[in-house]
């Protein structure tokens, strides 16, 4: 069975993205590492142990990050995180601390997980790229071992949630996200150009609700809020972009999306720093390390995604 991590910066579409790894019986979730983004790491892995237990898995790890970008003295959650994802980063919405404390050594674990696991291991990150590319810096080796990285963030094919050519999760670290992107690691690229094609509304969320289980009624709440900010930052979509969980969803079940073979890189220089783009110096070399999802069916994600976070909320 594939071995998953998740290296979250726990938001609302972290949270679901939890859920959706959670529900996938093909896959073991083995730990899930803090980053920050959406909210501090500190607060993001407080979200994640809550998440975890009110979703019935206390047994699953989470462990501390790397607070910030090695580049920078510290980090602060920008105003627009807090308005999409909440002060808390799960929609301001309370709901029990969990007993757990998370562990330190973040960085450590995923390198432990590649010597143990290998070509069974799928790393998942869904916030920048830093303590991916701290555990490749410290073991250089882990690039060749791994079994992939499918990432949420970038924009290949269409513009940027940031401006117009960057993405939130890259913007926060161009230099690492470029850093594994050359390291030769394989990896999978799900952005923008997918994840704004799959929406949730509040129909979907009521179903959660209408379960009757506090998971259900948790995961209801916590992402109303990010539906109802999206109504404000891009009402012409008519749902929330369920970022996170289709880079769970492309790591469980890789034909649900397209993908093009194409080295690529992060621009970390000049006006376009944090642009995902080809590798002008690999593009020519007939071995493709990374691809980038271009296309998703998405009926079959939202079916998928639908019935596993229903069925997990149920029990
Ligand atoms: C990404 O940025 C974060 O706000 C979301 O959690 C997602 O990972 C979307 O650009
Ligand atoms: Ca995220």
């Amino acid at each position: 069975m594939k071995k998953l991590i998740l290296d979250l910066d726990t938001g609302v579409d972290d949270t679901l993205a939890i859920a959706y790894a959670l529900g996938s019986p093909e896959v073991e979730l083995i730990g899930i590492t803090g980053t920050y983004g959406n909210v501090l790491m500190e607060q993001g892995v407080r979200n994640a142990l809550a998440i975890t237990d009110i979703l019935g898995h206390p047994e699953v790890p989470v462990y501390k990050g790397l607070p910030h970008a090695s580049t920078k003295d510290g980090f602060e959650v920008l105003p627009i995180s807090a308005f999409i994802h909440g002060e808390n980063g799960i929609g301001d919405v309370e709901i029990p601390d969990s007993g757990r404390d998370a562990q330190d050594g973040g960085v450590d674990f995923i390198v432990d997980a590649v010597k143990t696991y290998g070509k069974d291991l799928i790393i998942v990150p869904t916030g920048p790229q830093t303590n991916v590319a701290a555990a490749i810096r410290k073991a250089p080796e882990i690039v060749d071992e791994v079994g992939r990285i499918v990432l949420m963030g970038g924009a290949l094919t269409v513009p940027g949630n940031v401006n117009a050519w960057t993405e939130a999760n890259i913007s926060q670290d161009p230099d690492a996200a470029n850093f594994v992107f050359r390291s030769g690691v394989p990896a999978t690229m799900v952005g923008l150009d997918v994840t704004l094609q799959t929406l949730l509304t509040y129909k979907e969320t009521r179903r959660w609700r209408d379960l009757g289980t506090a998971a259900g009624k948790a995961l209801a709440d916590i992402t109303d809020f990010y539906i109802k900010a999206y109504e404000t930052t891009a009402p012409h979509l008519g749902g929330c972009g369920l970022h996170d969980p289709l880079a769970v969803g492309v790591a469980v079940d890789p034909t649900l999306v397209t993908c093009l073979p194409i080295n690529m890189k992060v621009d970390v220089d000049g006006p376009t720093r944090g642009r995902t783009i080809g590798d002008e110096q690999r593009l020519n070399d007939p071995v493709k390390t990374m691809e980038a999802a271009v296309q998703v069916d998405v009926d079959r994600f939202l079916d998928e995604f639908m019935t596993r976070i229903s069925n997990l909320a149920a029990a």
